[in-house]
């Protein structure tokens, strides 16, 4: 196996990244990206996205400062499926708890599927810890544009920054 050098840069995600997004998610999903940057813009979450040279988003995530009070709270965290497994995901979080404690808080929590333990282990190996449950759900698009709704039970983990 042969290995490449990318260069990527973390930054805030833009109107403009939106029509670069589309192995983010649904259609709904990435449409609902515009209001997570109205969010950003009022100092309610931060969305990051990593980019490539040329710009183009391959990794993007969101912390929510609004779930838990001392808190930045991940979620939709996501890389493109082409590039995962590079250490992408890694850079992610890391820049994440860095924007988390340049605003103040000091612990970053996230909540994981309990049916994805790869991502289980590659939280654990990030020195998040387990401290809870919770069942969540949401609204998933199917091809037909249609709704579904998905519940899952999720672990949280969470992680003191120093
Ligand atoms: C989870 C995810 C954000 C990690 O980003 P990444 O760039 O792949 O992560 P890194 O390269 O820094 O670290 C690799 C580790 O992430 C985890 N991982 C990699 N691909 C994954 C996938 N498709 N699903 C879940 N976890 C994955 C594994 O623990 C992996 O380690 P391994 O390759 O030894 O199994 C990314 O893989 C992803 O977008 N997965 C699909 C969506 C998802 O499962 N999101 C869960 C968010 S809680």
């Amino acid at each position: 196996m042969s290995g490449i050098r990318l260069h990527l840069s973390v930054r805030d995600l833009t109107e403009v990244d939106l029509p670069s997004c589309g192995w983010a998610g649904s259609p709904k999903h990435v449409r609902e990206l515009v209001h997570q940057i109205r969010r950003a813009e009022a100092g309610e979450v931060d969305y990051l996205a990593v980019c490539t040279r040329v710009g183009l988003p391959v990794g993007v995530g969101g912390i929510d400062y609004t779930v838990r009070p001392g808190a930045g709270t991940l979620w939709q965290l996501g890389v493109h499926p082409a590039l995962q497994s590079c250490g992408i995901g890694t850079l992610l979080v890391r820049s994440a708890e860095q924007r988390i404690v340049t605003r103040g808080p000091t612990r970053a929590e996230l909540a994981v599927e309990e049916s994805n333990p790869r991502a289980l282990a590659h939280y654990g190996r990030l020195g998040y810890r387990a401290f809870g449950r919770e069942l969540e759900s949401w609204d998933v698009e199917a091809e037909d544009g249609s709704l579904r709704r998905y519940e899952a039970a999720c672990t949280l983990m969470g992680k003191d920054l120093a």
